[in-house]
This record gives C-alpha cells, sequence and structure tokens, in this order.
C-alpha cells in the first residue's frame, strides 16, 4: 500500500516542489560570475528575513555549525559568558562554548518556560560578561523567548547578544538591528522550507570589534577569511552550490507570501494545535504566552508512554512527531508547524493523534 509521509517534527522541513526543482538545476562555476550574482540576491534576502543591515554569511553546515562559528568569532578562551538556558538547545550552547575554553555560567529555567528578564537583569548584576547566549524560540520546549526585552536587559549591561533563531527566524518577529542582536543565527531546515545543510549568520559591528581580540582556534570557520572572499561574491571553499539554487526560490516564495503574513500563518498553526490538543484533554508544556509559533511540545493521557504513542501515530497514518530530549525524553511528544506547513497538515496530525488515543 502506498503510504504516504507527513513529516510534522520541527525541522527538517517537507520541501515544497518548486524548491526541489530549483535544486534540480546543472552545477556552475562557484568562482563564476552568475555565482556571484546567487550569493548576492540570496544575502539581501535572508538579511530582510533577519530584518539587518549587518554582515551575513551562509555557511555549509547545519544550525550548530552556526552556532560554533558565532562562538570562534566572539571569544577568546577564559572569557566569561552567560547561557541562557530554557531548554536542550541553551544546553548545546554550553557544551561549544565548554569545549572552546569560555568561562561558561548558566541561568537555567524549568522547561516549558520562558527567560524571565529579571532574574537575567538580577543575574548580570553579578558579573560582567562579555556575551550572552540565547534562543529565539526554543525547539526542545516549544517555548517564544521574548528576545526584544531580553535584549534591552543584555545591552544595559554592556554584554554582546548572540541570538540562536535557527527554529524562531520566519516562526515569529526577530528584528535584528531594531533590537541590537549582534548575532544572529538561522538554518536552511526549518521555515526556510530547504534540506539541511545551510546556516546563516548576522555579524554586528560591535561583534567584529570583538573578533580583532577572539583567540578562539578557528579556520573553516573564520569570518574574516569569509569577508575577504565574500566581497568579491564568494565563499572561501566551496559552496553546496544546489543549496543556494533551492534559497534563491524559497526566498522568492517568502516574498510572494510576504514576510508579516509568514509570521500570522505560523501564529495561526500555532493556535490551531494548540486548540486541537487542549479539546483533546492534553496538558501542553507551554503556556500560551510563552508558546512557539514553531512547534507545540504536549503529554501524553497519564500512563500512556509518549513514544509508544509517537510509534504508533507513525505506523497508522504515517503523521512523524518528534520526541523530547533531554529530561524530557520519553515524557512529551512535539508537532512540528514551521515551514511548508498549512492548515491541512495540522488537521491531518490533529485527527491521527485523536484516532490513536481512541
Ligand atoms: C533552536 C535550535 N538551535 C540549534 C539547532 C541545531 O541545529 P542542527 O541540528 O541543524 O545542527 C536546532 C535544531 O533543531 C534548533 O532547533
Amino acid at each position: 500500500m502506498l503510504k504516504k509521509q507527513y513529516l510534522m517534527i520541527p525541522g527538517p522541513t517537507s520541501v515544497p516542489e518548486r524548491i526541489v526543482r530549483a535544486m534540480s538545476r546543472e552545477m556552475i562555476n562557484h568562482r563564476g560570475s552568475e555565482f556571484v550574482n546567487i550569493l548576492n540576491e540570496v544575502s539581501l534576502g535572508v538579511k530582510k528575513c533577519m530584518k539587518t543591515d549587518n554582515d551575513l554569511y551562509i555557511i555549509p553546515s547545519s544550525g550548530t555549525g552556526g552556532m560554533e562559528a558565532a562562538v570562534v568569532n566572539i571569544l577568546s578562551p577564559g572569557d566569561p559568558v552567560l547561557v541562557i538556558n530554557i531548554g536542550a538547545f541553551g544546553s548545546r550552547f554550553v557544551k561549544i562554548l565548554k569545549a572552546y575554553g569560555a568561562d561558561v555560567d548558566e541561568l537555567k529555567f524549568e522547561r516549558g518556560v520562558r527567560a524571565v528578564p529579571e532574574d537575567l537583569d538580577k543575574k548580570l548584576g553579578e558579573k560582567n560578561y562579555i556575551a550572552v547566549f540565547l534562543q529565539h524560540n526554543e525547539t526542545s520546549t516549544g517555548v517564544l523567548n521574548d528576545v526584544k526585552k531580553l535584549s534591552e536587559i543584555i545591552h544595559a549591561h554592556g554584554s554582546l547578544v548572540v541570538v540562536d533563531a535557527v527554529s524562531g527566524l520566519l516562526t515569529a518577529d526577530l528584528r535584528t538591528d531594531e533590537w541590537g542582536l549582534d548575532v544572529v543565527v538561522a538554518a536552511s531546515q526549518k521555515a526556510f522550507m530547504l534540506p539541511p545543510g545551510l546556516s546563516f549568520v548576522s555579524f554586528s559591528y560591535k561583534a567584529w570589534e570583538c573578533y580583532e581580540k577572539a583567540k578562539m582556534p578557528k579556520f573553516y570557520w573564520d569570518f574574516k577569511f569569509m569577508k575577504k572572499f565574500a566581497e568579491k561574491g564568494q565563499n572561501p571553499f566551496t559552496p553546496p552550490v544546489s543549496l543556494y539554487y533551492g534559497l534563491l526560490e524559497s526566498l522568492k516564495m517568502i516574498q510572494e507570501e510576504g514576510l508579516e503574513n509568514v509570521f500570522e500563518r505560523h501564529r495561526k498553526l500555532k493556535d490551531m494545535t494548540r486548540t486541537g490538543l487542549k479539546n483533546m484533554n492534553l496538558k501542553l508544556l507551554a503556556c500560551d504566552e510563552a508558546a512557539s509559533n514553531a512547534v507545540t511540545a504536549v503529554f501524553p493521557p497519564d500512563g500512556m508512554d509518549a513514544d509508544m504513542l509517537r510509534k504508533n501515530i507513525k505506523e497508522k497514518f504515517g503523521v512523524m512527531l518528534a520526541g523530547g530530549q533531554e529530561e524530557l525524553k520519553g515524557k512529551i511528544f512535539r508537532i512540528g508547524h514551521l515551514g511548508y506547513c498549512c492548515e491541512a497538515d495540522v488537521v491531518v496530525t490533529l485527527n491521527s493523534i485523536k484516532e490513536c488515543l481512541r
């Protein structure tokens, strides 16, 4: 029997046919004029999505590569930094920073809540941190941070603001320049509707000042090297050209829909998902005020194993959901409603959950 797949995980998301077709074009010279035009156009397009005029580097990696690039281009071993940890991706920043020898403090919050501005203000009053790292959208818990407010507080204490917007960008507004975000990281396989393989990192003037003092080892991720080549419309190393074709098409689709409408679509999908789950009497991890537009984390009914439920939903209906991470493993499941996702996808997902629970 035909088994249609519904990829309802929070990335990679399904890829529209337009993008698949665009990526199947023949290869071109990555040092030739055609690639120069492509790189310039996609860089401008991603900057619009981030609402920034800062430098932007498109690098061949998943989101974690972008996070690592952010770290090594602004810091030296021993530098004091703070990570606002509201979930597994906050923990990832901690691991990267420790691997490169930064002096890391954590401001950890209970899973399912967003960072509390007053707690951040208090923590920043205790020590001078060079940079503060945080998530725009925490994918492991389905929580959206108030980046504007948090950034205001971080600025008042004079630290650099580094934001992981890997799953958040395009699902909710993020005003890089207006909110003073020094480094913002995003990735292709989330709301950009592309396969994994590209990450996007914006880098402010203040971040460049830190770069000049930064002594963490780097080669492939060295932004100065990337800047030198970007001025010629090139990457220092061979780029994944097919993904750039896809990115051009993705940006066209985003432009056709309108950036603000893209946010609004995600907000509606969030509301629809949460209402449907609540109607099934399921308990949601995040409260309405902090809920992510990209992913919803939900508990199964008491006594039911979340991973067993997911397995049944996948086998019976072909709907793929994500599991819990870290301490939430086996306790929750997550529904991704970002990227190439519409109301019909949410209807199918909610009904398959309902049927399996029945
Ligand atoms: C918020 C967030 N940050 C970082 C990452 C890491 O990205 P990747 O798995 O693409 O390396 C992810 C991936 O799900 C994410 O959701």
